[in-house]
């Protein structure tokens, strides 16, 4: 009896919006409230907890550690979301005992790490942000939410939004790259894919920006590493994809592991409460990353696991991933009064709106569809859909003689490198649930688009045994046993086709390097066979930008393709054949070695800018090496020619400018070409970057067609951010540079009055 009336009273509560009609407060934020006034403290705090898959097809799982604890507090209501549970099946399972088993049956939300893909896999992240196409990003997004929601996952924890500046951070793969501006359009795109317009639609998902905040500043590049940046850097570098993200109506936030101006990003309330919840308006939930907030216990800033989560929930993280440290002390906190019960309330009022507002009220098993899940995971448009995609993010560096495209047929071509038959590296790392080896390999796809003679030779493995992803992989770096089978190859051939780069679990999570050249054998082997034959394309494979400087003044063909995906093998062949004219532009800078990391292009000016000349030391340079970059960010090759000319900017109302310019194909191939608006501040009251991206937009030309392309640029713009995250915009000079990269050289000036 007592439990029907319990029933009766949730029903009522989350189905009638009534009696608290404070004004303005939507129907949705009664619902909520009307159901937190039936909830118990511990109740609250247990939607406050994330729990790791402990589930086996026959129950918890004897190697889930303490399984059975988190199976007791299932039952009890005492977890809000479960990560790592995929499959119609298995969220169906704790789903079940969410809403069957716990008192008030609130439904659990499911999360997982649908970075770029889930079964058909999409490039990595840092692969799509080189098409510079928003569109083509949003759908590919969009493919990968739609077989995470049809596997009952219902929140992704992407998009990753972190700028980094340093290539030997692994997870640069994740990323947008080194400029905010790119990435904040980028974050934007990536939202609206995941989430649509309708979050109950049960093919999106909530997305969760991450990693909130300065990740990617990770000293010297090494994964987890303190952060140690300005406030400007914060707010003029870091924070803007974040806003974007989240003006974009991201649902959630994710904290990050690193320290902040020596407080933990998990334990920080300028970035959490003041700036997140307060100055941006951020009505959902920030959930802390893997293990967070016991990491302040390692952080040295709280002594024990009760310091850790009082100072975690006080900072603003709502929801603990697996630090089991919410569920175990926040009751004990509150009954002290050493945490407010309001601030509780403020967690689980956020993490409840957004279940609603996936739905999960209305129907907890609604990404639960065993037909859906069978319609929708590998779909043969998701397939087309990814290759699309694969496409654009391909960046040709160096085409001399216009080597490429090559001719399909008549051709004897030397496929060399383990890479080049690798149908598991494509797959990239933060692989979803993609089969292993399950991608077009580079070797497939050119025999598929040609009838050109392959011979394959490996010349070495790249590693010694199977990467997973837990573990460091292992490199070869002694057996050359296949060289001489490669050299002989490159002898008897046309042209070479070097596949050579990083297996796909060399960048990601913890895979920082502090070498960027070739990892293994694959220089050498690469000398060794350009030695037998100069005519190589090297089809460099990477997550990060690796430092290909001999590669560039050595060899007639470069080609970064990063980690593609399931269709790789097809994209790249299309590439080398002209099937499809390359339009990727780099959104990471390459280096000439690794000693110029950190390298970006929005550099600032220094005291000593320039050469003094008369070999004269005292100015801001290495002695031996340039300080640009090897490929600078933006740059990327077409196989036609793209001219920019008539550039023209008038200043209008409301400190806004109008820029003109136009763009010509005088190549004799259709292309699309990235036009790129860099801006520079004369004198500021902050020191600023020598130029910015501001614009850019994607232009498709047939060859001989010419268009004139317009950019508005307004306050957001012009200005830029102070230490307080106020946005100054300050009248004097301006020079504007359009062009195909950062090294853009056409200009004009205006004045900003
Ligand atoms: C740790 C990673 O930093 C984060 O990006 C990821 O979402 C979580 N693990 C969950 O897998």
């Amino acid at each position: 009896m007592q439990k029907t009336l319990l029933f009766v009273m949730i029903f009522l509560a989350i189905n009638i919006p009534t009696i608290q009609q404070g004004i303005g407060q939507s129907t949705l934020d009664r619902r909520v409230d009307s159901l937190l006034s039936l909830m118990t403290l511990e109740e609250k705090i247990g939607q406050m907890n994330q729990y790791n898959g402990f589930w086996d097809v026959t129950g918890p799982s004897p190697s889930a550690g303490d399984a059975s604890q988190k199976y007791n507090n299932l039952r009890k209501g005492l977890v809000g979301s479960m990560l790592n549970v995929t499959g119609v099946e298995e969220v169906r399972k704790v789903q079940k005992i969410a809403v069957e088993e716990t008192r008030l049956g609130i439904p659990l939300i499911i999360g997982f790490d649908m970075i770029h893909g889930m079964k058909t896999m999409s490039p990595i992240p840092l692969a799509e942000a080189a098409s510079w196409d928003m569109e083509a990003i949003r759908q590919s997004s969009q493919i990968g939410a739609r077989e995470a929601a049809a596997m009952g996952v219902n929140w992704t924890f992407a998009p990753m939004v972190d700028i980094s500046r340093d290539a030997r951070w692994g997870r640069v793969m994740e990323g947008a790259g080194e400029d905010t501006y790119l990435a904040s359009q980028i974050a934007r795109a990536r939202v609206i894919g995941y989430q649509g317009d309708d979050l109950s639609d049960p093919l999106t998902l909530a997305a969760c920006v991450k990693h909130f905040a300065g990740y990617g500043f990770s000293e010297g590049g090494r994964d987890y590493n303190t952060v140690d940046i300005s406030r400007t850097t914060l707010h003029q570098v870091i924070l803007p994809p974040f806003k974007a993200a989240i003006d974009a109506g991201a649902r959630t936030v994710m904290n990050s592991f690193n320290d902040l101006d020596g407080i933990p990003a998990t334990g920080n309330a300028y970035l959490q409460r003041d700036l997140l919840k307060g100055k941006w308006n951020f009505d959902g939930f920030v959930v802390s990353d893997w293990g967070s907030i016991v990491e302040m216990v390692n952080h040295r800033v709280t002594e024990d696991g009760k310091a850790a989560a009082k100072l975690a929930v006080l900072a603003g993280s709502d929801m603990d991933m697996e630090s089991y440290l919410y569920v175990k002390h926040l009751k004990e906190l509150v009954e002290s009064g050493e945490v407010e019960e309001s601030l509780i309330d403020d967690a689980a009022r956020r993490i409840l709106k957004v279940k609603f507002e996936l739905g999960l009220f209305e129907d907890p098993y609604k990404y639960c569809d065993e037909e859906r899940e069978k319609t929708i995971v590998g779909h043969p448009d998701h397939q087309k859909g990814v290759l699309e995609m694969a496409k654009k993010s391909i960046v040709l560096l160096k085409n001399e003689n216009k080597l490429l495209p090559l001719a399909k047929t008549g051709l004897k071509i030397a496929v060399i490198g383990a890479l080049a038959a690798d149908k598991d590296s494509p797959l990239g790392s933060w692989r979803g649930l993609a089969e292993p080896n399950s991608a077009v390999s580079v070797l497939e796809g050119l025999q598929a688009h040609s009838q050109n003679q392959y011979t394959f030779a490996k010349g070495a493995e790249l590693v010694t045994e199977t990467p997973v992803f837990l573990k460091e992989v292992k490199i070869n770096t002694t057996d050359r046993s296949g060289f001489l089978q490669a050299i002989q190859a490159a002898k008897d051939a046309d042209v070479v086709i070097a596949v050579m780069g990083e297996h796909g679990f060399q960048s990601g999570e913890a895979r920082s390097r502090s070498q960027l050249g070739l990892p293994g054998l694959q220089q050498e082997l690469l000398e060794q066979v350009y030695l037998a034959n100069k005519k190589i394309i090297l089809v460099n494979m990477s997550g990060r930008p690796l430092d290909l400087s001999w590669a560039d003044e050595h060899l007639p063909g470069v080609i970064q393709v990063w980690h593609l995906g399931s269709q790789s093998g097809n994209a790249i062949a299309q590439v080398i054949f002209g099937d499809y004219n390359p339009s990727g532009k780099l959104p990471m800078s390459f280096p000439r070695n690794v000693g110029q990391m950190p390298l970006y292009y929005n550099q600032k000016s220094t005291g000593r800018p320039t050469n003094p000349g008369d070999d004269i030391v005292f100015w801001s340079h290495y002695s031996d090496v340039s300080n640009e970059a090897l490929y600078p960010f933006g740059f990327g090759l077409s196989y036609t020619q793209f001219d920019y000319s008539g550039l023209s900017v008038e200043t209008l109302a409301n400190q806004q400018v109008r820029v003109k310019v136009n763009l010509k194909n005088s190549g004799l191939r259709d292309g699309e070409e990235v036009a790129q608006l860099y801006l520079n501040d004369h004198f500021s009251s902050l020191t600023r970057p020598m130029k910015e991206l501001k614009g850019f937009q994607k232009i498709n030309l047939k060859s001989g067609e010419s268009k004139t392309i317009e950019f508005l640029l307004g306050p957001e713009e012009l200005g830029f951010y102070n230490g307080e995250g106020n946005l100054l915009v300050e009248p004097g000079e301006f020079t504007i540079m359009v062009g195909g990269s950062s090294n853009a050289t056409l200009s004009v000036n205006f004045v900003l009055r």
